[in-house]
């Protein structure tokens, strides 16, 4: 099979790797054809084939024959705009699934959809049209992943979690069990969502907050006077239970006291 892959950056040419390890592992034949409007034509870096012209050349390889087209971009509104773009291209868009991802029995991947290697589906979850679910990712049971959405590296969508349409899920985000997403909405890396999410807007931080609020403000360190005060009685305690006993007041560092509420900032 020939494969039509549009764009030919460095996510087009990890979905090219994973989409002949796909052809080996199924005993098929696998040639690649690259298309992007920003990368010059001729040969990847890769070795997985070669750039032919822009995304408007499509067509003509189209009509040469048997060939399937392969979504090589990751963000979700370019993914939306080439699909819209090659609309008129009558050709299916190949569902790319490295061999070393993991999937349980009853997930459900739709059409152009991109598992990476590493990424574990577990059961009953569903990913809609055009997914990227990228390198060491976790979609738990009962999760749903939306048409367009992109999960980004080392991102866990816990049990019955639902990520909207259209999604930009940032590398390394936690979305915890049964909370839902909005579309469109943008997590940033690392961020962890507790609770469920309004569409069309960006969040950072652990929990999730909306980027345009600021974080909670940090109290400077004071000592809090119930943790002086607890410290004074177990030293007194010390005192009197054993005479030989140096009181723990005395044993702390010299630097100081470290207070409930302060440490490690
Ligand atoms: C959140 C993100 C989308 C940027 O959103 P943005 O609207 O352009 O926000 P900005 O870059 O203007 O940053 C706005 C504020 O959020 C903070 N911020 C940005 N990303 C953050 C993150 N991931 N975690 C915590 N804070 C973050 C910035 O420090 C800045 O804080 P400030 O206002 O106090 O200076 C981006 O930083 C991000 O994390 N994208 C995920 C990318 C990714 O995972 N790529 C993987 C590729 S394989």
């Amino acid at each position: 099979m020939r494969y039509l892959v549009t764009g030919a950056a460095g996510h087009a040419q990890e979905v090219g790797w994973s989409l002949r390890k796909q052809c080996v592992r199924r005993g098929s034949e696998c040639s690649l054809v690259f298309f992007d409007d920003a990368v010059s034509r001729g040969p990847l870096p890769s070795g997985l084939g070669d750039v032919v012209g822009t995304l408007d050349r499509v067509g003509d390889y189209a009509r040469l024959g048997q060939a399937e087209l392969v979504l090589g971009v990751g963000l979700p509104r370019t993914k939306a705009a080439i699909v819209e773009r090659l609309r008129g291209v009558s050709l299916p868009w190949a569902t790319v699934i490295h061999p070393a991802a993991i999937i349980g029995p009853n997930v459900h991947i739709d059409e152009g959809s991109y598992v990476a290697a590493g990424a574990i589906l577990t059961v009953n979850a569903r990913l809609g049209r055009f997914t990227t679910i990228n390198t060491h990712c976790a979609v738990a049971h009962d999760a749903a992943v939306g048409d367009f959405a992109t999960l980004h590296p080392n991102v866990h969508i816990s049990g019955s979690a639902s990520i909207g349409e259209g999604c930009e899920i940032g590398a390394g985000a936690v979305v915890i069990q049964t909370v839902d997403i909005g579309p469109w909405a943008v997590l940033g890396a690392s961020c962890t969502a507790i609770a469920s999410l309004a569409g069309r807007r960006t969040y950072v931080g652990v929990p999730a907050r909306d980027v345009q609020t600021p974080p909670p403000a940090r109290s400077v360190g004071t000592l809090d006077d119930r943790d002086l005060a607890g410290s004074e009685a177990h030293a007194d305690e010390d005192a009197v239970s054993s005479p030989l006993h140096v009181p723990r007041r005395l044993m702390l560092p010299s630097k100081g006291v470290v207070s409930k509420g302060t440490h490690g900032r």
